[in-house]
């Protein structure tokens, strides 16, 4: 059986977000303060995810597993949860999305619990301008996590910068260089309306031709094809071998070729970043729901995924779930 919907898109792509909760408070993502959590007994527990996720990976066509969050890390358990994940008999993927906080500390044994590569979110080198943008002074963290992944063998090593008008994106150069000479493989993502505090607008957004000319004052930029169903445009830079990565969610939306499926930590399936319905598959499983009752379900929950994000449609309506409960 596969999760297929009506205009014939199949998700492969399971994203777990495994809590709600995160130790930064990005300005795109959440508010400074105020953000309620998730109830604890809402909260998926380790064996109901893993059964979820062997639900996923076992008769629904899943492929790819990504933990996310919040930040998935908080999750004491997660070695145990990816182990269990890499375990299934179709040995899925394994990433991980995480902003690096504490991975210093994990790295290893995440690697050796079967996860194969990590996506950091790191939107600046600069230690005043990272406390700007997430409100915490933690960037040495996140670059101990980043090496510390790098010498787990971790691989790729990928890197996500969202960027902010007047805030970062005079630093996208810099940034890349960075990354290049730690081997990080960098992308930028455009600014997606997910926050909390429903700040986003239009103008305000870095898009990605915006980010292709900064990036163009300092390097020569070769377009690579064979995008397929990967989001990122990439580019070689300096005629290679580094790539960089742009990720034009809001002006190129890539949702036609889009092959993914979440899951939140509660237990619903939203079969798009941007849905407004999710169907609940903790409810039936509490009740006592067999096996293949909540596959049907999570059929049932893609069949309706809409054709796209409709971002910069005027009557676009953002998701009530901010993005620190829904994953990246
Ligand atoms: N727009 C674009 N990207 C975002 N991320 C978080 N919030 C937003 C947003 N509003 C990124 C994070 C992380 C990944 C989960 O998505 O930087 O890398
Ligand atoms: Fe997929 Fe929805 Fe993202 Fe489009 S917006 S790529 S449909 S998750």
């Amino acid at each position: 059986m596969d999760l297929i919907d009506r205009h014939g898109r199949v998700a492969t792509d399971l994203r777990v977000s495994l809590t709600d909760r995160c130790n930064l408070r990005c300005q795109y993502c959440m508010p400074a303060e105020g953000l309620d959590w998730l109830p604890t007994e809402a909260t998926l527990t380790d064996d109901e995810l893993n059964r979820l996720i062997a639900i996923g990976v076992e008769t629904l066509g899943i492929r790819d597993v990504r933990f996310t969050g919040g930040e998935p890390l908080l999750r004491r358990s997660l070695p145990s949860i990816v182990a269990t994940t890499k375990a299934l008999p179709s040995g899925p993927r394994t990433a991980m999305t995480s902003n690096g906080l504490g991975l210093k500390h994990t790295a290893r044994a995440l690697a050796e619990a079967g996860l194969d590569r990590v996506n950091i979110s790191l939107d600046t080198t600069d230690p005043a301008t990272f406390e700007k943008i997430t409100r915490r002074d933690r960037l040495h963290d996140v670059l101990d996590g980043l090496a510390a992944a790098h010498e787990a063998g971790l691989r790729p090593v990928k890197v996500n910068a969202v960027l902010l008008r007047g805030i970062n994106e005079h630093e996208a150069p810099d940034l890349l260089r960075w990354c290049i000479a730690h081997g990080y493989e960098l992308r930028f993502i455009e600014q997606m309306p997910l926050d909390a505090q429903h700040g986003w607008s239009r103008e305000a957004m870095v898009t990605a031709d915006e980010t292709l000319a900064l990036l163009g004052e300092q390097f020569r930029l070769t377009g690579l094809d064979g995008r397929g169903s990967a989001p990122a445009e990439k580019f070689l830079v300096d005629d290679g071998p580094h790539t960089v990565g742009i990720i034009a969610s809001v002006t190129k939306p890539f949702c036609g070729d889009c092959n993914r499926v979440r899951l939140t930590a509660d237990g619903q399936i939203m079969n798009c970043l941007f849905a407004r319905e999710e169907s609940d598959l903790r409810t039936p499983m509490r009740a006592g729901a067999s096996d293949a009752e909540i596959a049907d379900r999570w059929i049932a929950a893609m069949a309706t995924k809409l054709p796209g994000h409709g971002i910069d449609d005027p009557t676009f309506l953002q998701s009530d779930r901010p993005m620190s409960a829904i994953g990246g």
